[in-house]
């Protein structure tokens, strides 16, 4: 079983497909080359640090015994990764609530986040690469404070868990000051692409879910010596159909517990790729719920974009319809004609859709998923030839807003 793309309805040939394939051997090799900055998440799933998974599992039980609140301040690249992971893979029964704060910059969120922390045992883990973003600056601040007042600063100290660069920035600095529990983001490895360094991993494993497995899954992808999945296909198609004139990709779901894993392609896809005038608008929806709000656009509106259907095979569970019109019908079945038929709808008007198979949702094949997006998405950047790595439009964002603080 592994993951597969479908290309069947996407409008290209399989001889465009090859075409593009000697590019494509390229992209990677400049990514294997080990001479590109930001590339250390390429290797790092063949390279684990057994002793860093180690010290992961052994802090991530110390949290789940001293909270049931856990709240990990970080955006961007510092927070989807872990929330898409926790939603897809589910919290353990045992484990914390896993929330998130500094996501917005709303008064009105924190306020009731910090209602919540009053009543519960909590603990806060700040992530900031940088460590001066300016929501993880405010968030962190206000919630620390808090924590001291709720437990006094000692105890506050063995609560406060940080996760930032080795050497740089004000976070590390405190963290070192102040004696917080901390782990590493590596430098060679940007926002984006660090789902699989603490950043995500100590999240996901106080939510319960299997790390190790997770990191196999995407071990068993990078170790596929010329990248023998189809993310090439996926990668080709992507450029493909952005050189006939569709600058929107839609990235639709079925599965709910999917909505912030698709959050997460957007925000590796946009910020890799947006740039120099050039890129696919990463939007994303979630069917069938969106087709009874988008479902007329995306049949006959303006034919900008592409479809990639994103099909969980099995679903652990199943429900029967026990009356009425639909009487002996499971809920899976139901999902599965929607998605067929919609496929159909679609690719008949004329949109290009692209079905990416994944087995089924447990921590090994997200691993694999997390990899093949951030691997796609890094051709595909290659092939626009724009840096796949740098993100220059946030940081101009990010200096006209502090002008204005
Ligand atoms: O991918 C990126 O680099 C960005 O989205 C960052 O993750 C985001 O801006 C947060 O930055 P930092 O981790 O430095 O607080």
């Amino acid at each position: 079983m592994e993951i597969k793309v479908d290309l069947s309805k996407s409008g290209l040939t399989m001889e465009e497909i090859r075409q593009k394939k000697l590019e494509i051997n390229t992209a990677l090799e400049r990514l294997w080359s080990g001479k590109e900055t930001f590339t250390g998440w390429v290797k790092l799933p063949l390279q684990q640090d057994k002793n860093e998974m180690e010290r992961i599992l052994n802090v991530s039980d110390i949290i789940r015994q001293q909270c049931e609140l856990f709240i990990v301040i970080g955006i961007g690249g510092s927070y989807l990764g872990a929330k898409a992971a926790i939603d897809a893979l589910g919290k353990a029964p045992d484990a914390p609530e896993v929330k998130f704060a500094g996501i917005n910059l709303s008064a009105t969120y924190h306020a009731r986040l910090l209602e919540e922390m009053a009543a519960k045992e909590v603990c806060l883990c700040v992530i900031s690469k940088s460590g001066t973003t300016v929501e993880t600056t405010a968030a962190f601040n206000i919630f620390k404070e808090a924590l001291i007042k709720k437990y006094g600063k000692a105890e506050a100290v063995k609560r406060i868990y940080a996760i930032t660069d080795a050497e740089n920035g004000a976070l590390r600095e405190e963290t070192e000051r102040e004696g917080y529990t901390s782990f590493v983001i590596p430098s060679d490895i940007g926002g984006r692409y660090s789902v699989l360094t603490p950043v995500g991993l100590l999240p996901i494993a106080v939510a319960g879910a299997d790390i190790r497995s997770l990191m196999e899954g995407a071990e068993v992808m990078a170790a596929s010596p010329d990248w023998d999945f189809d993310g090439p296909d996926y990668a080709a198609a992507r450029y493909l159909l952005l050189q006939k004139g569709k600058s929107v990709e839609a990235i639709q779901h079925y599965e709910p517990d999917l909505k912030y894993f698709v959050e997460w392609i957007k925000q590796l896809f946009g910020e890799s790729e947006g740039k120099e005038g050039t890129g696919l608008f990463p939007a994303g929806l979630e069917l069938t719920a969106d087709l009874h709000s988008m479902g007329q656009f995306l049949q006959q509106g303006s034919p900008i974009f592409f479809e990639t259907v994103l099909n969980i095979e099995q679903s652990p569970v199943d429900l029967t319809v026990p009356e009425g019109p639909l009487k002996g019908k499971t809920m899976t079945q139901l999902n599965r004609a929607a998605m067929k038929g919609v496929i159909e709808a679609h690719s008949s008007a004329g949109t290009p859709v692209i079905r990416i198979d994944i087995p089924k949702l447990d921590a090994f094949y997200y691993g694999q998923l997390i990899y093949f997006f951030e691997t796609t998405c890094a051709v595909t950047a290659m092939l626009m030839g724009v840096n796949p790595f740098d993100q220059p439009g946030v940081e101009a964002y990010k200096k006209e807003m502090k002008k204005e603080i």
